[in-house]
């Protein structure tokens, strides 16, 4: 077989498994990209909507993409924002729709923006925020290569208390339709209030951690906040497993990230 005929036929395998995965039409839209070249890994597609900071772009028009059928991220991120769903609206400064790459590996789950979220209208970017980065950052992770990060509630509980039921519920359909969207490989979720949220459980954190759960048909690995270990180090050494059973499961899932990760880069 020649060289030619063996990176053909590497690429149909690869279709094949992601055909599979996906269905056809997003096979189809793959195929698209490789057809003239090498497949680009997940995150590193043109982001078409304001998804990261420096990004404010947000869905114009009349009939919302959502309403004729197609939705996107700027459509979902647009309602969020102008969200009066639950009372929390009333409190808010700004709401926190999340931030990352498009088709990220990993979907980050947290609870809901506190006072610096709130402020900034970003996740995860006060104490926990940095700890946070910092543990993915650990296995080749961030947000801005090759993650999307939101929380079950998109404006800050008042006085950083646990979510309401009538809060976390209105907010459901927009995660449901980030997820849709974004099309992670794996869900990492942290903390009880988003664990038990998405496993509809009153199982604690500490039992539910460790081990992948599944959640939408994809897997979830639950695992401690990033707050609780600013409280209690002595945290830091499960979430490490947990980190690694991550990694382990990226690996299996994105040949590109196995790669990464072989190459120690
Ligand atoms: N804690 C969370 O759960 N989410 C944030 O965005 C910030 C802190």
């Amino acid at each position: 077989m020649t060289a030619e005929q063996k990176k053909r036929l590497a690429l149909f395998l690869d279709l094949s498994g992601d055909y599979l995965r996906d269905g056809y039409k997003q096979a189809r839209e793959e195929y698209r990209f490789i057809d003239d070249e090498e497949m680009p890994p997940r995150g590193t597609e043109v982001q078409e909507t304001g998804t990261l900071p420096m990004e404010t772009g947000h869905a114009g028009g009349s009939a919302r993409p959502a309403e004729r059928g197609i939705d996107s991220l700027e459509a979902v991120e647009e309602e969020i924002r102008g969200c009066t769903r639950c009372p929390l609206h009333k409190t808010r400064t700004l709401a926190v729709p999340g931030e990352g790459v498009k088709r990220p590996l990993a979907l980050v789950i947290g609870e809901g923006p506190g006072a610096e979220e709130d402020a900034s209208g970003r996740p995860f970017v006060g104490k926990a925020g940095q700890l946070l980065d910092r543990m993915l950052s650990s296995v080749n992770l961030s947000r801005e290569r090759n993650c999307f990060i939101i929380n079950v509630v998109k404006c800050r509980p008042p006085n950083n208390r646990d979510p309401l039921p009538e809060e976390i519920v209105p907010c459901g359909s927009f995660l449901s339709r980030q997820l849709r969207i974004l099309k992670p490989l794996v869900l990492l979720s942290a903390g009880r209030v988003s664990t038990q949220t998405l496993l509809n459980t009153s199982e604690g954190i500490g039992r539910l951690r460790g081990r992948f759960a599944e959640y939408s048909g994809l897997p979830l690995l639950p695992t401690y906040h990033p707050s609780a270990l600013l409280r209690d180090a002595s945290l830091k050494r499960p979430v490490w497993e947990d980190l690694k059973l991550l990694r382990g499961k990226l690996t299996e899932l994105d040949k590109h990230y196995a790669l990464e990760i072989a190459e120690g880069t």
